[in-house]
């Protein structure tokens, strides 16, 4: 990788003067990526990924750790626990099919193979007992053009669309690709846990409500939405005529005891029928810029009038890569879930122990933390930051919400980058979403520089 043109990480890392977090995980001494990167990542003799050592991804233009050390100036962000990929090596099945299909040196348009729709196919079927067939299916280029090309379909310019917040960021982008408003639905936190509110959520149904983008795993609260929440949901979908749309991307993250239970397999076939899921292996295997991704639907009506909306081309690395996913990675995803259980249960365990400003639980799924900096915004009063820089930001500038203030707040000072709350809609006020999808040690030097920040002298000193 090293020798690539516009990623020689050595070079970008001396130019952002990087080299010395590189050269030891994030201040832990051990070697990032540099000693391992030209072996396969293999299991060891006890058949064990190694997913301890941290693998650096400095210098690779990477959104999670290049993105806001460009942003905030070289060197200021150590860890990056924001946008939602992983910090793993792949699957060595995805490695070897992308070294196969390099050595072929012509990259023409793509007659989409039907083994990757049987590959899809046979893994729904084999972790979720899900039976979906081909012309249920239609493959795209990421959850997104499928969504904005479902919103497109059922949703007029200018009505509403309904979100359980906190909730995806990222559909409110879909939002506006379709030109629709949020209709916002709280969760409800009720004894250290989000639940559906029922009631509220149908109340918010009006004459000019077409659809509903139900999240499960919910991002960012973690959820894993129960069989009876989701005949709940759906049914009162079906009754008001609210077309159900299921991003399920994070499912294949369930941490232990926990059940995901897939839109599609509820038992009610008029509910199932009035769906459209959404799913990749992009969150699962860490394939996010490979862009590959697809839905499907049980309603053929829907599947056609969805069609005429939908364009998305697809690369050829991305098909490779996701169908060696699927085909081969079954044991590194399986163990790379019980790591991120792992992660989960270190990280409640260290908040609880550490940070006493802020307040953690454990996830149901996903590899992301939800957590209330409630105390922090308080004492360093993120209201009073964001009004004064509002003031007297440049023209040119955007305004700020007092969650920008905190994640700004936490670069400074723990040189930590996490998502602000407010973007992911109501209920996000006070609170950052913590992606642990990384190496232990590595979450392990992000919460200890959190915990450093929020010491009461070293606080006080920071309050700036
Ligand atoms: C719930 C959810 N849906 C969709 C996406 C993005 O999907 P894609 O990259 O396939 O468009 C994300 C990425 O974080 C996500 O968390």
């Amino acid at each position: 990788m090293s020798q690539h043109q516009g990623l020689n990480r050595r070079v970008f890392l001396r130019n952002a003067g990087l080299t010395a977090l590189a050269a030891g995980a994030a201040g832990t001494g051990v070697p990032l990526g540099a000693a391992s990167e030209d072996q396969e990542f293999a299991p060891g003799p006890n058949g064990k990924f190694d997913f301890d050592t941290p693998y650096s991804r400095f210098g690779t233009h990477s959104v999670k750790y290049d993105q806001p050390n460009r942003v905030h100036g070289a060197g200021s962000v150590e860890v990056g626990m924001g946008i939602a990929d992983i910090d793993f090596r792949a699957a060595p099945s995805i490695t070897r099919a992308l070294q196969e299909r390099l050595r072929h040196e012509v990259w023409g348009y793509l007659d989409l193979p039907s083994t990757f729709g049987e590959g899809v196919i046979a893994w729904n079927k084999r972790r979720y007992n899900v039976d979906i067939k081909p012309e249920q299916m239609i493959i795209t280029s990421g959850v997104h053009p499928g969504l904005i090309a479902t919103l497109k379909a059922f949703s007029p310019v200018g009505s509403r669309v309904l979100l359980q917040t906190p909730t995806y960021n990222g559909f409110y982008s879909d939002l506006t690709a379709s030109q629709t408003i949020a209709e916002e639905s709280p969760l409800k936190f009720v004894n250290g846990r989000y639940e559906m509110d029922f009631d509220d959520f149908e109340s918010r149904i009006g004459p000019d409500t077409y659809s509903f983008i139900l999240c499960n795993p919910q991002n960012p609260t973690g959820n894993c939405w129960s069989e009876d929440d989701l005949m709940r949901i759906g049914e009162i979908c079906l009754k008001r005529r609210v077309v159900l749309l299921a991003d399920e991307i994070h499912c294949d993250f369930v941490m232990k005891g926990q059940k995901y239970t897939p839109f599609a397999s509820l038992k009610d076939k008029r509910i199932v029928d009035n769906s459209i899921t959404y799913k990749a292996a992009s969150k699962s295997f860490g394939l996010a810029a490979h862009k590959t991704a697809w839905f499907y639907t049980t309603n053929p009506d829907m599947l056609k009038k969805i069609r005429v909306q939908h364009r998305a081309d697809l690369n050829t690395l991305g098909i490779v890569a996701n169908q060696a996913a699927y085909a081969g990675g079954e044991d590194w995803l399986n163990q790379l879930v019980e790591y991120i259980d792992g992660n989960h249960n270190f990280a409640v365990d260290f908040i609880g122990k550490n940070i006493p400003m802020v307040k953690a639980y454990k996830a149901q799924g996903t590899y992301l933390m939800w957590l209330d900096f409630t105390a922090l915004a308080e004492k360093i009063d993120t209201k009073a930051m964001a009004e004064q820089h509002n003031r007297t930001r440049a023209a040119n500038a955007p305004a700020l919400k007092p969650e920008q203030m905190l994640e700004r707040w936490l670069i400074k000072h723990a040189k930590v980058q996490l998502n602000q709350g407010a973007s992911y809609g109501r209920g996000g006020e006070n609170h950052m979403r913590m992606n642990i999808g990384t190496s232990r040690r590595t979450l392990e030097k992000a919460l200890t520089n959190i915990a450093n920040a929020l010491k009461p002298a070293v606080l006080s000193s920071a309050i700036d």
